[in-house]
């Protein structure tokens, strides 16, 4: 049996298409409050979890293939190999500020509130920005809007929650997409089946 973590959220659903367009069976029931689901026909277990829990369970060998988005991965820095660009949960992270503060990268001293610490760390870093990071986990839009950072680091799919908080992208840094991760051990243990996988989703 093949146990595949799947992030809930963004990319679920798009996943789950995926998978049905393999041919695998439908058994995952999203409105349940159901965390594991077997296809037994074809071997196949899926777990739901937290986005960077895919990165976790992978990389303990819990997992034999995960589905997360780039950003997740980029964020964790941990040892996963990365078997396929998914090519759907396409979006980008970019360093937004309001409006009218457009002109912030040209400040020498940052504060940035962001999801992902160490993405926006080594970003700065990259352009020899001293920075000071507020680490959040949600709702980063506030925090220009409250006076708690100078802009915000994090992934902009539509741009519909930078435009209704009146903020703009000032700066694009990374495209994300969805991709599938295993770990070593797994890949060497079950290389037939998992190059099969690969195969069949890039088609779907
Ligand atoms: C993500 C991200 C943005 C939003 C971007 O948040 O952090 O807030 O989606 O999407 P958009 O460009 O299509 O508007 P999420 O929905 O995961 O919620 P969170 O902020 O509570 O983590």
């Amino acid at each position: 049996m093949i146990r595949v973590g799947l992030a809930k959220g963004r990319l679920c659903e798009s996943a789950i298409k995926s998978f049905e367009k393999m041919n695998l069976k439908q058994v995952i029931d999203l409105n349940s409050r159901k965390l594991v689901f077997q296809d037994k026909e074809n071997e196949v277990e899926y777990i739901l979890l937290k986005p960077s829990d895919v990165v976790t369970y992978v990389e303990n060998g819990v997992c034999d293939l995960g589905v997360v988005g780039s950003d997740v991965i980029m964020e964790r820095e941990e040892m996963v190999y990365e078997l396929a660009d998914l090519g759907f949960g396409k979006c980008k992270f970019s360093i937004a500020t309001l409006k009218d503060n457009e002109n912030i990268l040209e400040q020498n001293f940052i504060k940035v509130a962001t999801k992902y610490p160490n993405v926006a760390k080594k970003y700065f870093s990259s352009l020899g920005k001293e920075i000071e990071i507020i680490s959040l986990n949600g709702s980063v839009e506030l925090a220009p809007i409250v006076g708690l950072a100078d802009c915000i680091v994090d992934i902009v799919e539509t741009g519909s929650t930078l435009k209704a908080n009146n903020l703009v992208v000032v700066e694009d840094m990374h495209l994300v997409s969805a991709r599938l991760i295993c770990n070593s051990v797994s890949y060497r243990f079950n290389k037939p089946t998992l190059v099969e996988w690969v195969k069949n989703l890039k088609e779907a």
